[in-house]
Order: C-alpha cells, then structure tokens, then sequence
C-alpha cells in the first residue's frame, strides 16, 4: 500500500477528491495533509476525513526558500509518504526539494500543458481564442510546471463565456482526473489518461 501525502493552500477540493478515491482496492492511502497557510478551508475537510494535517507557514521564513523547504520535509519525514501529491499548492519549490522526490511528486495544473504554465490560465486562455482549455497531471520536476504529463482533460471554452466559469468547469475535470492518474501511478503504471 502507498502511502500519500498531500499539499494544498486553499479550498482543497482535488485534496477532497483524491483522499476520497483512496479506499477499498484503491494501491494508496492519504497519511498527510500539509498547508502553507493555517487558514486553508482544506485543512478541516481532510481532518473530518481522519487525515492527520501540518501547517507548515511560509511567511516566517521570509524568503529563505531553503529553510521553509527543510521544514516542509521535516513535518513530512515522521509520516513516511511514498507519493507526495500537490493540489492547488500555491508555492514554488526549488530543485533542493523537488529533486529528492522527483519520480514520486505529481501537480496537477489548470490549462492545457505545455501551454499556460503559471498563473492566470483561463483568462490567458481565453485572451488568446483558443478554442478549449483543460487541466493535466505531470510529474514534478524542478522547472516550474513541466515534467512528464500524465493525463489531461479538455472543455471547449464557450463563447463569451468568463475565465471565472471556464475556471469552474475546467475544475469538474480535475476532479476526475486527478483520482484517475492518481491510482494508476499507485500502482505502478504511468500510462497517460485522457479526459473525456
Ligand atoms: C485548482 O484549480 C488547481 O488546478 C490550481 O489551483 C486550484 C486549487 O483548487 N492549481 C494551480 O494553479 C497550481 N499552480 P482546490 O484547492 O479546490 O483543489
């Protein structure tokens, strides 16, 4: 059985999706939820869900990016996470943290990789015409939303339609999605999944 861990700064509802999809035969189970921010809405979902959860603070470290990084693994450590999972993590780790768990730390990015890397994805998107949008699964590694894809999902963007609501809708899919590669990737196999 692997063991996941996952890090959030918000809402959390990919955090909702994955720790819910891991039960019965599911290779997986979650052992952590971790936030940079204390107010994260997630934090109390996964701790209805019986998840342990740390707050890790970015904010004392002021922008000593190696220090946070050393306390990110050391509240991990105890827990013994085989797979770290970020979901709506909103802070950029460096190659000091990502390297050590390159091959076992999956993101999951709302657009259409390798297009829209970063903030803003929908309204740069839309801004653009493209004609659908997305989100997709990849590996971590240390350049900053790039690493092997491991799934996507697609939405045709619908005329006049607002980033707010393709935002909406793109994250229906992640819900799908994520789960998805999540429990092949448990279970060994990085075969790329694709939505619809
Ligand atoms: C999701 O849309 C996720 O793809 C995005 O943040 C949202 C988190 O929502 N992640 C990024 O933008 C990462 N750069 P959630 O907290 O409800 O899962």
């Amino acid at each position: 059985m692997k063991r996941v861990a996952i890090f959030i700064s918000g809402g959390g509802s990919n955090m909702v999706t994955l720790v819910d999809s891991m039960t019965g035969d599911h290779p997986a189970r979650p052992v952590l939820v971790l936030s940079n921010r204390a107010d994260a809405g997630g934090l109390r979902k996964a701790a209805e869900r019986g998840v342990p959860t740390a707050v890790v603070d970015h904010r004392p470290f002021g922008g000593d990016r190696t220090a946070f990084e050393e306390a990110l693994q050391e509240a991990l450590a105890p827990h013994e996470p085989d797979i770290l999972c970020l979901a709506g993590f909103m802070r950029v780790l460096t190659a000091g943290f990502v390297t050590p768990w390159e091959g076992r730390m999956l993101n999951i990015h709302p657009s259409l990789l390798p297009k829209y890397r970063g903030l803003n994805t929908h309204a740069r998107a839309i801004e653009a015409g493209d004609t659908e949008a997305g989100c997709t699964v990849h590996e971590v590694t240390p350049e900053l939303d790039d690493g092997p894809i491991l799934g996507q999902a697609r939405v045709p963007i619908l005329p006049g339609e607002s980033a707010e609501a393709l935002a909406a809708r793109v994250l229906e899919m992640e819900h799908r999605l994520y789960p998805a590669v999540l429990r092949r990737f448990a279970a060994g196999d990085r075969t790329r999944v694709d939505l619809p």
